[in-house]
């Protein structure tokens, strides 16, 4: 297949593993045609280390995708997880000059709400509109909630807006890696936007909904509310402190952690009815020597370290008083989320329903492998669509930055 503009490709430059994938349209759907897997180097918990050994991953994972399909790309979209980033919640609201609301006045109110004074190491990098109200009355704060008001009749105009912003620190290493990877920057997606639009349907997100992407290194919980993203955080702990957990519990190496970890791991003790030895190494020891753990001890271990990092979800969850608001629960995606009864053991500590997480093949299809929660981000990015008022909005507020030019580059 030759070049041509017909498809998209996106980046998910993970703590573990690096991937690329391709898709077209076919009849209202993405189809992923082509797609990449390197392991990531040069990047931890989360966050790029060494510029140079992540743009190698990139560069990688783009040659297998393009020997994949054998076709040639340049602008991709890519995520980014931010220990650091911020959800703003804003409203905007402008008085309508003429009858009906034109496409200016939208972008007036947008800028309204955007108009957020950003510190100078952050900038804004998603922005979503999802609530629209005409006449809203300043007493009783009711007014006609609308899905698209450009053509309305109105006084006044409001939305409501969910503001992210980032470290410049992050998005220029991401920049940099890309473009060293000899790819260039179409669009930059807060990682859990990006995995909310392949795994939680728009309903989940009017009821109140939490998704959690547990990965290798780090963990990304978001809530959804009204429609759009209210809170997002990033966590730096995830599958790979799982591992190291058991590693120092039973002296083994990492490696031999992994291996446990995957062939016996499970979420809950109490789903281990009968107890079995495992064979394994320690450290030191010489190949001669047998060493067995019990299972039921290993499951001990994994359920004491889940548990550690949704104590921490909950906490944050409880301290932005999130919590009551989750009316369609929680949804589990990323790598780590595969161990057996992790949406069980979830449930039992949040009592409130929990569920693993699908991907929706309505809007996007893959290969079965592909259709694995730690491609959630990847998937998600190629479904991502920006607002073109938001687009407008970003463009003119970062214009100079990094991320401006990116989108003037491409977008405009
Ligand atoms: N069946 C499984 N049971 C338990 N853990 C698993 C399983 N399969 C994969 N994992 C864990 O998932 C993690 C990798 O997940 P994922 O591929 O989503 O991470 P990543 O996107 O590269 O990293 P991050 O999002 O943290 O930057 C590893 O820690 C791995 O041990
Ligand atoms: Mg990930």
């Amino acid at each position: 297949m030759a070049r041509d503009d017909n498809f998209i490709v996106s980046v998910d430059v993970g703590s573990r593993k690096t991937v690329v994938l391709l898709a077209e349209e076919i009849n209202g759907r993405l189809e992923v045609f082509g797609h990449g897997v390197s392991k990531s180097s040069g990047i931890k918990k989360g966050l790029i280390n060494d510029v140079k050994q992540t743009a190698q991953s990139i560069k990688d994972a783009a040659k297998k995708a393009y020997l994949s399909c054998n076709t040639d790309f340049h602008h991709v979209s890519v995520n980014i997880s931010d220990p650091h980033l911020t959800v703003i919640n804003r409203e905007g609201q402008i008085f309508i000059a003429g009858d009906e609301i034109s496409e200016q006045d939208l972008d007036a109110a947008i800028k309204t709400a955007r108009a957020v004074p950003t510190p100078t190491n952050k900038q804004v990098i998603n922005s979503v509109s999802n609530c629209y109200t005409l006449d809203k009355d300043p007493i009783t704060h009711q007014g006609v909630v609308v899905e698209q008001p450009i053509g309305q009749e109105a006084k006044t105009l409001e939305v409501a807006m969910h503001i992210v912003t980032v470290s410049n620190q992050c998005v220029n290493a991401i920049d940099q890696s890309i473009r060293e990877g000899g790819l260039g920057i179409d669009n930059i997606v807060l990682n859990s936007l990006a995995s909310s639009e392949a795994y939680i349907t728009q309903d989940e997100k009017d009821n109140g909904v939490c998704l959690i992407d547990i990965g290798a290194g780090v963990t990304n919980f978001s809530v959804f509310t009204k429609g759009g993203i209210t809170y997002s955080a990033v966590i730096q702990t995830g599958g790979d402190q799982v591992t190291q957990d058991i590693a120092d519990a039973f002296d083994a190496s990492f490696e031999q952690a992994e291996r446990l970890k995957l062939q016996h791991g499970n979420a809950q003790v109490k789903s281990i009815r009968t107890d079995k030895l495992i064979k394994f190494q320690q450290v030191d020891d010489p190949e001669e020597v047998e060493r067995y753990l019990s299972h039921q001890s290993l499951v001990e271990v994994i359920e004491q370290s889940y548990l550690n990092l949704f104590s921490q979800i909950r906490q944050d969850l409880k301290s932005q008083k999130l919590y009551r608001l989750l009316k369609s629960g929680f949804v589990l995606t990323g790598g780590a989320s595969k161990i057996k009864g992790c949406d069980a053991l979830l449930l039992s500590c949040f009592k409130i329903r929990a569920k693993q997480g699908r991907v929706n093949t309505d809007r996007i299809t893959a290969e079965r492998s592909l259709l694995e929660p730690e491609y959630a981000c990847a998937l998600g990015l190629l479904l991502f669509e920006y607002d073109e008022s938001d687009l407008r909005a970003i463009q003119e507020e970062n214009d100079g930055n990094i991320f401006g030019k990116i989108k003037q580059q491409f977008k405009f």
